[in-house]
This record gives structure tokens, C-alpha cells and sequence, in this order.
């Protein structure tokens, strides 16, 4: 099923539990390969991009069975080809196992990663940490060949908090001779997740969660059983389509210590938003308020995956809110479909949108292009009058595991087609 059939103006009801979160999964499944002992992650999201790296790591010869809780990874005798393919070339997380290959085999050949279309994404800043730890690139028939003879550990300071790059480094350090720093380390709660993962399996990492990382390399990595935290992007997208179909919703096991500026801006939205035992508690506002200005920012700030969503709930304030994208350069791609939906949006340039807000949307047949993108033109769907039919699902079904059945539970209606 790549399309989604929508029709708009219930108001969301009820509760829905949150899935696993996407972005630790990727580089904790990528960090099982620094263990020779067997692994089980509870709570791991089924969704394509998990499916793709697991994948991957059958390819490299690790032996990955699905149970009912999660999944189990063996370890195998690991092979050294060329990691190339869609699984690679769609999928930008599929850069983790070059951290994870130079840790454990001390070389990888990989065609250049890619992902969504959201931006530039150059690997300059992993390739250049990876570099100060030994490690010799070059570019070979389109190929990116790694290989390390002493993988030592190194000072390091990233011009920019790349939550990929951290996550790379991380990988590498915790196999490398010798101590690492890094300097201005990504904060996001994946790479956090990603150090206590290891820090379960043995791995001696100080500052976890902060921006400044001691890693002590060479432990012996055990397997383990770990959970993965809940998404904090899914429940962000179920916030917002609260907000914007007027409902009231339990978002249960939502992870909300990491949602403080996602928390805020609904608020400053007019919504309500508590803290209970189960997860998080949102009810929209009679009338959505526009904020007048929303960054995205590294965390803690404003989450740039979820700024589509804003657009959307920007879209149906009263007033003008400029929404300034601060991460990618590419992220405003859904703009001409909320306007074909009736939406107020001008783009001033390439990250930077003023939106009036308007009365109403009406649905309409709408492109999925990307991942996030995608699940905004969703729920921009859900507050529209009529019906919709979201084209390009795919993308979307990359890191939402169920996002029909989710609705559904709220009262949506919603079916794939
Ligand atoms: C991760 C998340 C993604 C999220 C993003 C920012 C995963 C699997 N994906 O992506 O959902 O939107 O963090 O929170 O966790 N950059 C460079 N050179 C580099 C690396 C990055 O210029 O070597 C730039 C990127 O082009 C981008 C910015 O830095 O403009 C942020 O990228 P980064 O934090 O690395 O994001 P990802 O790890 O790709």
C-alpha cells in the first residue's frame, strides 16, 4: 500500500501508544556489530528503514530474527564486500556501519549513503573525526573506501552537533586504542541512547547526553538486552494532529523529558499539555494561536523533523507565524501542497517561510516526497474538510510503523489503499 485515503474534520479522541524510536534504533542495530555475543533489542520499530539495516546486517553475515518483543541479533563470522545497493544508497543511516566496519573488521567499502531528499547532507564532518582516529579515505569507481591500521582514539571538536557524525564517532571510539574526546557532540536523546547501549555492553563513556564525550576505547563488548526509547517524533506528529483537528488525546509512553520545545510551542499554540503517568495528555485549543516565530534548532531546541508538523498547525492559527529552518536547506518541499490545500504559505528563501494562518484546508491529492514531509501532508489531511489521497507512502512508512492503525485508535478515518 503506498497511498493513504483520508477523510478530514474528526476531531482526534482517545488514547495511542507510541512506537520505538527510529533514530536510536538505526545506530544501536549498527552497534551490535561491535559485539560477538548475541543482542535483543526490545521495542525496536518495524518499520522500513530498521527493516533495511537489518538487512544490511544479514548482508555482513549477522544472523537477525524478529520475535514478539523485538528483535535478536547473533553475531557472525562477518564478511568484508562492498556494502552498495538501494539499502545503502536510500537510507543515510546506512553511514553507521562505516563506524561500526572500521571498529570491528578495520576497513569498509561503501557506496555514499543517501536518505531523504531534504538537503545537501554532505559527510564531511564524520569523515574528517574519523580521519584524527587513523582512519585513510578515498573514492574509488564511486566508492568510499575506509581502512585503518591503529584505530586510536583523538581530540575532537565538531564544527557543528551532526547527530550522525557523534553517533559515528562514538561507534569507532569505543573500539580505538586509547581515549577519545569530542568537543561539541550532538545532545539529541538518540545519541544518548546509543552511549547507554554500549555503557550496558561494557563500553566506558563519560557524558552521555552532554556535549562533551569521554570515551575510553578497547572493552570487550558483551550482548545484552536493551529497549529502545519511544520515538519522540512520532509522539510530536500525534501532538500536533491533536492540536490541529481539535481533539484530545493520551499519547501513552510518550517519551516527554526529551519534548520540552515541542511541549512549548503547543502551548504557546493555546494547547494543553500534561504530564501523566501513562505518557502525555494534549488537548487542542478552541483556536489555534499563531506564535509569531519557531526555529529549528539542535536539541534541546525545536526539533527540525517536526517542523513540517508546525507548518501545518501554523497554517490553521490565527495570524502570521515566520518559521525559519535552521538544519536543512531542503525541509519546505510541502509547501505548494498545504497551498493547493488552501494554506498561506510564502516561502522567502530557502529556509525561511512566513505563514498567514487560515480558516480552513480542503483535501485534495497530495505527494508524499519525504519521510517527515509526508506525515505532515497527513495530518494537514486529517484537519481538512474532505477527503485526501497521500500519494508516495513509502517514504513515510520508513519511520511511522503503523501510522493508519495509530489514527484509526484516535478516530481518524483513515485507510491505506
Ligand atoms: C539525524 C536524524 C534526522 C534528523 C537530523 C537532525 C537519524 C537517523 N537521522 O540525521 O532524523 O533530522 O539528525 O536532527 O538519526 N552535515 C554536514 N556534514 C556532515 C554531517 C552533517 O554538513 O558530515 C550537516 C547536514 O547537511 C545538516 C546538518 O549538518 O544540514 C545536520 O545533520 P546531522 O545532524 O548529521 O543529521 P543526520 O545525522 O543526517
Amino acid at each position: 500500500m503506498n497511498s493513504i485515503q483520508v477523510h478530514g474534520g474528526v476531531a482526534l479522541c482517545g488514547k495511542v501508544c507510541i512506537q520505538g524510536s527510529k533514530n536510536a534504533a538505526l545506530p544501536i542495530l549498527a552497534a551490535t556489530l561491535l559485539t560477538k555475543e548475541t543482542t535483543f533489542l526490545l521495542n525496536c520499530p518495524r518499520i522500513t528503514d530498521v527493516h533495511g539495516m537489518i538487512s544490511l546486517l544479514k548482508s555482513l553475515g549477522m544472523k537477525v530474527n524478529w520475535e514478539e518483543n523485538g528483535v535478536r541479533i547473533e553475531a557472525g563470522e562477518l564478511c568484508k564486500g562492498t556494502m552498495q545497493g538501494e539499502a545503502i544508497r536510500g537510507m543515510r543511516s546506512s553511514l553507521f556501519l562505516l563506524g561500526a566496519l572500521i571498529a570491528t573488521c578495520g576497513e569498509a567499502t561503501m557506496e555514499y549513503p543517501g536518505g531523504c531528499m531534504i538537503g545537501k547532507r554532505p559527510i564531511d564532518i564524520h569523515l574528517s573525526a574519523l580521519r584524527k582516529m587513523g582512519v585513510c579515505f578515498c573514492e574509488e569507481d564511486g566508492l568510499l573506501k575506509a581502512k585503518v591500521q591503529n584505530l586510536h582514539g583523538a581530540m575532537i571538536e565538531l564544527p557543528f552537533p551532526s547527530v550522525g557524525a557523534t553517533e559515528n564517532i562514538i561507534l569507532a571510539a569505543v573500539m580505538a586504542e586509547g581515549e577519545t574526546q569530542v568537543i561539541g557532540a550532538a545532545r539529541e536523546p538518540e545519541v544518548e541512547a546509543l552511549c547507554r547501549y554500549l555503557m550496558c555492553c561494557g563500553a566506558d563513556i563519560e557524558g552521555a547526553g552532554t556535549s562533551c564525550l569521554k570515551i575510553r576505547g578497547g572493552n570487550t563488548l558483551f550482548g545484552v538486552e536493551y529497549r529502545i526509547p519511544e520515538d519522540r517524533i512520532v509522539a510530536g506528529t500525534y501532538l500536533f494532529a491533536t492540536m490541529v483537528t481539535g481533539g484530545c488525546t493520551l499519547l501513552e509512553h510518550a517519551p516527554v523529558g526529551q519534548m520540552d520545545a515541542v511541549i512549548r510551542v503547543a502551548e504557546q499554540m493555546g494547547a494543553v499539555c500534561h504530564m501523566v503517568e501513562e505518557g502525555l495528555y494534549v488537548q487542542a485549543p478552541e483556536e489555534i494561536k499563531a506564535i509569531g516565530r519557531l526555529q529549528t534548532k539542535p536539541y534541546p531546541g525545536f526539533p527540525t523533523d517536526l517542523q513540517s508538523m508546525a507548518l501545518v498547525a501554523a497554517s490553521l492559527a490565527r495570524g502570521e507565524t515566520d518559521i525559519e529552518e535552521q538544519i536543512f536547506e531542503n525541509r519546505f518541499q510541502i509547501v505548494d501542497c498545504l497551498n493547493k490545500m488552501g494554506a498561506d504559505i510564502r516561502v522567502m528563501h530557502s529556509g525561511y517561510a512566513r505563514v498567514k494562518g487560515v480558516e480552513r484546508l480542503s483535501g485534495g491529492l497530495l505527494e508524499a516526497k519525504e519521510l517527515r514531509g509526508g506525515a505532515a501532508l497527513v495530518i494537514a489531511a486529517l484537519a481538512a474538510e474532505g477527503e485526501s489521497i497521500i500519494t508516495g507512502c513509502q517514504f513515510i512508512y520508513r519511520g511511522y510503523e503503523k501510522i493508519e492503525n495509530d489514527l484509526r485508535e484516535l478516530g481518524a478515518r483513515v485507510a491505506g489503499v
